[in-house]
């Protein structure tokens, strides 16, 4: 049997950025129905049967768990429809934080969910976006992988806002590359903060690595997730201090929650996010990155 061209199967938690995705590269949409049982468990239905032997999955980790179950529910469903390959979007990956032991005999969740998602034979390419950290990616001994970063999308945003004299910063050391590339797309200088999170308590401590000025500045604080908001928080006390004229925070991934409310009242003028967790601060759309990698890969197959 031919195999046909691929159809994007869109998870309920991005349906809307798969379906843009699957216009743009003109493809079949089958979207998938969940709904809970009165126990709290997933019901999940594709509303029909794909009529290729490829597909292109989307689903985003958050709800962390339901997400999980209902990609699961799909994978296996897919199987069972005889989808020989499948591509698997996933532009918010859970449980990367716990991408090491950090103390003894914790469970290393970000594996875990490679495992799961692995344990899919038909499952041959995983995209994902701005990882936690990149050693996730050794996670998958088997799937190609492909990490795609939302960094250019960030540094055009702020670019088209034409600031005046603008300054990144990371509350996190580990961020440099973002810090590098938002920089050099706007012509000014970047720093990072140094933080610390207690694998206890939970408490974030932030602390200055080397002198700054960011007097008059407008600051763009960058992060890969704002979840809690402590980070951003914690650095906005200090560019504030510093005498920042405008703060803006930005991250790729945001958690819904009270987190944008708190740091505008702690003086951002903006907070925003990309649409790979749907929210009220979803300002870049997702959906042109992951056409133009997903068609880059699928001309290679011609
Ligand atoms: C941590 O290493 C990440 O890069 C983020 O800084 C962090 O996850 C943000 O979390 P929260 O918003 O809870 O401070």
């Amino acid at each position: 049997m031919k195999a046909g061209n691929a159809e994007v199967v869109g998870g309920t938690t991005c349906e809307e950025l798969a379906r843009r995705v699957a216009r743009r590269l003109n493809r079949k949409f089958v979207k998938v129905h969940r709904k809970k049982f009165p126990d709290g468990e997933s019901y999940v239905r594709l509303l029909r049967k794909p009529s290729s032997k490829r597909a292109i999955v989307f689903q985003t980790l958050y709800p962390q768990n339901d997400s999980t179950v209902e990609l699961t529910f799909i994978l296996d469903l897919l199987e069972e429809f005889d989808v020989e390959q499948v591509w698997l979007v996933i532009p918010y990956f859970a449980y990367a934080r716990q991408h090491k032991r950090y103390r003894k005999w914790e469970c290393v969740s970000a594996k875990s969910l490679a495992r799961l998602i692995e344990s899919f034979e038909n499952v041959e390419k995983v995209f994902l976006l701005d990882l936690h950290d990149e050693s996730i990616l050794n996670f998958f001994r088997r799937c190609k992988t492909i990490h795609l970063s939302a960094r250019r999308l960030l540094a055009e945003y702020f670019s088209r806002k034409k600031l005046n004299d603008p300054f990144v910063l990371i509350p996190d050391q580990e961020r440099k590359e973002l810090a590098i590339s938002v920089s050099s797309e706007l012509g000014c200088d970047y720093s990072f903060l140094v933080k610390y999170r207690s694998r206890v308590t939970g408490e974030i401590t932030t602390r200055v690595w080397k002198d700054f000025d960011v007097n008059g500045k407008e600051v763009l604080i960058l992060d890969d997730v704002i979840s809690t908001g402590k980070t951003m928080l914690n650095a906005i006390k200090i560019v504030k201090e510093g005498g920042a004229r405008e703060i803006y925070c930005a991250a790729t991934h945001y958690i819904p929650s009270k987190a944008h409310e708190m740091l505008m009242k702690a003086g951002a003028k903006e907070v925003i996010a990309t649409n790979s967790i749907p929210s009220e601060i979803s300002k870049l759309d997702l959906a042109p990155l992951f056409a133009e990698a997903l068609s880059g890969e699928l001309s290679k197959r011609r």
